[in-house]
């Protein structure tokens, strides 16, 4: 079996995406939770893109172990310096410099000849390795250049010092049978390269980035550049789950595997959606709330009589586990607590106390609590509890089918000074939004609202996800509570905290354009 190299850019690629916008400490909670999870290499940031990233890629190379940690970098100096520094506490830290190479943008967007590009390759990459020796080079847009000049941008990069080469379909162009084509000719063609990594990047702009990034496993290469959830610029990346659960799942035809702990797959999916903002469709391979639900009255049989009558995969498998502990009214702190356990939670000893707190609120609202509950109810709390956030200290609401919509609310400022505010609207949640506008004194616009229960059932948890803007940028928000006014509330606040932290996306984007 060969082993296939796990690079995750979450934290890179994926933080590209549309309303995305990571604080420094989401951005570490969610590397400590991939390095759980096992990959090989975490993509931290992007250094020279912004204080904010900077920052994010030093604290992540300083504190999670074990792994490869890595940070992007054009090919000028500048961004090269601010990758070594930020990696400089990494146990194996790795710069990943890259540069376009297909005609269209030597033409439109670099305005730079071949020459120039091999010339800048030569340069960046020797630069580069005077730093360290694992020295990563992409080829942007490899899918679209053609195949000679990227045979010669390959052996420059390598001959210059470069330890993995990565074709970037960029644009999620290509189909699996050519993706696999360019890596096979790039292996026959470039001198040295079986002494490196080869590494694939694809996008799913047309739905193919996995079944690309699996052509080319087949096709030669040993890392795959992926994202939980498969989230990331447009339409997103290759999604690790479903890459790293093909090779498990058909191992006897890929004759591959991965270093992932499949157990924690479902966590690590939570956690990236939760601090993302980014929800999972229900019909999402391997982690949607439906990949393992049988509807049909024939499937439901086939199942009961036998699993692998439907079932290609266990949910087990990818850590949804059938509840062993069921919680309830009368469950104490220690059941609690081997709850948290079973669902792979670490908690501190006062975080155990606040979320059982809340626990035991809940049981009042609801008869059974369910494990997707308890999840809700921890990630809920790692929010509420930052006093350098927005607040809800209280909220009421009057509405009616003949009354005109109300909303009363007091707010904790990040100021710690406290504020009051009511305002009427066309309907509950209007009224609410337009009061939480007046208290912030920051009207933002709300781009999408959504809502879903957590679990089935009238006394159900509600989630509401909002999407706002504020000039250009973009922020998802997240709020739960039994009280769907309620999770609406906390969902708006959510998106405009967000808007206060991390600007790594605006920053990152004025880089790619070349800013
Ligand atoms: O899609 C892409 O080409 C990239 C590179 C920077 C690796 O993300
Ligand atoms: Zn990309």
């Amino acid at each position: 079996m060969r082993i296939i190299e796990i690079f995750d850019t979450t934290l890179r690629d994926g933080e590209q995406s549309p309303g995305v916008n990571l604080s420094r400490e989401e951005k570490l909670e969610i590397a400590r939770q991939l390095g759980r999870l096992g990959v090989d290499i975490i993509e931290a940031g992007f250094a020279a893109s912004s204080p904010g990233d900077f920052e994010a890629v030093r604290q992540i190379a300083r504190e999670v172990r074990g792994v490869t940690v890595c940070s992007l970098a054009r090919t000028v100096q500048s961004d090269i310096d601010s990758a070594y520094e930020a990696l400089r506490e990494a146990e194996n830290p790795r710069i990943h410099v890259f540069l376009a190479t297909s005609d269209i943008h030597l033409k439109y967007k670099l305005r730079m000849t071949r020459e120039q590009v091999l010339e800048q390759i030569d340069q960046a990459v020797r630069y580069a390795v005077k730093y360290m020796s694992n020295v990563e080079f992409s080829a942007e847009d490899a899918g679209r250049t053609d195949i000679d000049f990227l045979c010669q941008v390959a052996e420059v990069a390598i001959r210059a010092g470069a330890k993995v080469f990565n074709v970037p379909d960029t644009v999620g162009y290509l189909t699996p049978h050519e993706y696999a084509e360019k890596i096979r000719a790039l292996r026959e063609r470039v001198p040295g390269i079986d002494k490196i990594k080869l590494s694939s990047h694809c996008h799913d702009d047309l739905g193919m980035a996995v079944a690309n990034t699996l052509a080319g496993i087949q096709a030669g290469i040993t890392q795959v550049e992926v994202t939980i959830n498969g989230i990331g610029e447009r339409a997103g990346n290759a999604s690790l789950e479903e890459v790293v659960m093909a090779l498990a799942t058909r191992a006897d035809f890929y004759q591959a595997k991965t270093n992932i702990d499949l157990g924690q797959i479902y966590r690590t999916s939570r956690l990236v959606s939760k601090l993302t903002g980014m929800v999972v469709p229900p019909n999402k391979a391997i982690v949607g709330a439906n990949a393992f639900a049988h509807e049909s009255g024939i499937h439901q049989d086939g199942v009961l009589k036998e699993k692998l009558t439907y079932e290609i995969m266990k949910p087990e498998t990818i850590g949804l586990s059938e509840s062993k502990l069921v919680l309830g009214k009368h469950s104490g702190r220690h059941a609690f607590r081997e709850k948290l356990v079973e669902l792979g939670y670490q908690l501190s000893d006062e975080e155990i106390n606040e979320v059982f707190r809340r626990f035991k609120e809940l049981c009042d609202k609801k008869k059974t609590v369910t494990d997707e509950d308890i999840v809700a109810l921890v990630e809920d709390k790692q929010l509420v509890d930052r006093s350098d956030l927005y607040q809800l200290e209280y909220l009421h609401v009057s509405c009616g089918n003949t009354a005109v919509p109300t909303a009363t609310l007091r707010l904790r400022k990040p100021s710690g000074e406290i504020v009051e505010e009511a305002a009427v609207g066309n309907g509950a949640v209007d009224a609410i939004y337009k009061a939480i506008d007046r208290a912030t004194g920051d009207a933002v616009e709300l781009v999408s609202y959504q809502i879903q229960s957590v679990t089935g059932g009238r006394d159900a948890l509600g989630e509401v996800r909002v999407q706002v803007k504020r000039g250009e940028v973009l922020a998802n928000g997240r709020g739960v509570s039994t009280d769907v006014l309620e999770a609406s509330a906390k969902a708006y606040l959510d998106a405009i905290n967000r808007l206060g932290v991390g600007r790594t996306q605006a920053a990152a984007a004025r880089v790619r354009a070349g800013v």
